[in-house]
């Protein structure tokens, strides 16, 4: 295990387990479907999620991605959303949208995202999170995919990052307090 990791939260198999039964709801729910079926991942994040992800969709999902920031640095949330990397596309109009998340918090960036993905003509717009921790909603969200309810503990690993460190492990774990106060 990693020497800034207190205890580990989601194994690598839960992980997996997780990402096999979303793809297969995504498959049930969209067969048939003739629109473009579009994973929309959140940069950075939702990296190695997607990538797992899109691999075990059979329905032959498309890719983007956006870049947003919620978070200043550290576990601190600023409570606004913006838009750094937009993604770029002619016919919004055909795409079925499923904004890729790796953890929802206060629920505000999802929120914001579906109304402005909407709003830009989407054909439909779906949520889908690897983890979720609905003890600290500022805004009602609820998605509609979900890995797994994780407690109010700030978690890394998997994509989820502390000042742009742990995002490579390959399991989700809490970090030892002492990474904090470094
Ligand atoms: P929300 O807008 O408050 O729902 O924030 C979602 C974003 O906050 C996620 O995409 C993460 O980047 C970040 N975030 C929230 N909780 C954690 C955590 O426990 N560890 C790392 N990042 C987190
Ligand atoms: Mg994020």
């Amino acid at each position: 295990m990693n020497n800034g990791i207190l205890k580990i939260l989601v194994t690598e198999k839960e992980i997996e387990e997780a990402t096999t039964r979303i793809a297969a709801e995504i498959d049930r729910d969209y067969a048939g479907n003739n629109g473009r079926l579009v994973l929309l991942g959140i940069l950075k994040g939702s990296i190695p999620f997607l990538s797992e992800l899109m691999k075990k969709i059979k329905s032959n999902p498309e890719i983007e991605v956006m870049k947003v920031s919620s978070y200043g640095s550290g576990t601190k949330t600023s409570g606004s959303v913006k838009i750094i990397l937009d993604w770029q596309r002619e016919h919004i109009e055909e795409c079925d949208i499923i904004v890729v998340e790796d953890i929802i918090d206060s629920g505000r960036t999802l929120s914001y995202l579906c109304q402005y993905l909407k709003q830009k003509g989407a054909k439909s717009v779906r949520t889908c999170t690897l983890l979720d921790k609905p003890s600290r909603r500022e805004v009602e969200f609820v998605p509609d995919y979900c890995g797994m309810e994780v407690p109010d503990e700030f978690v890394v690993g998997f994509g989820l990052d502390y000042d742009e460190r742990y995002r490579a492990l390959p399991y989700v774990g809490v970090l030892k307090p002492e990474v904090y106060s470094n």
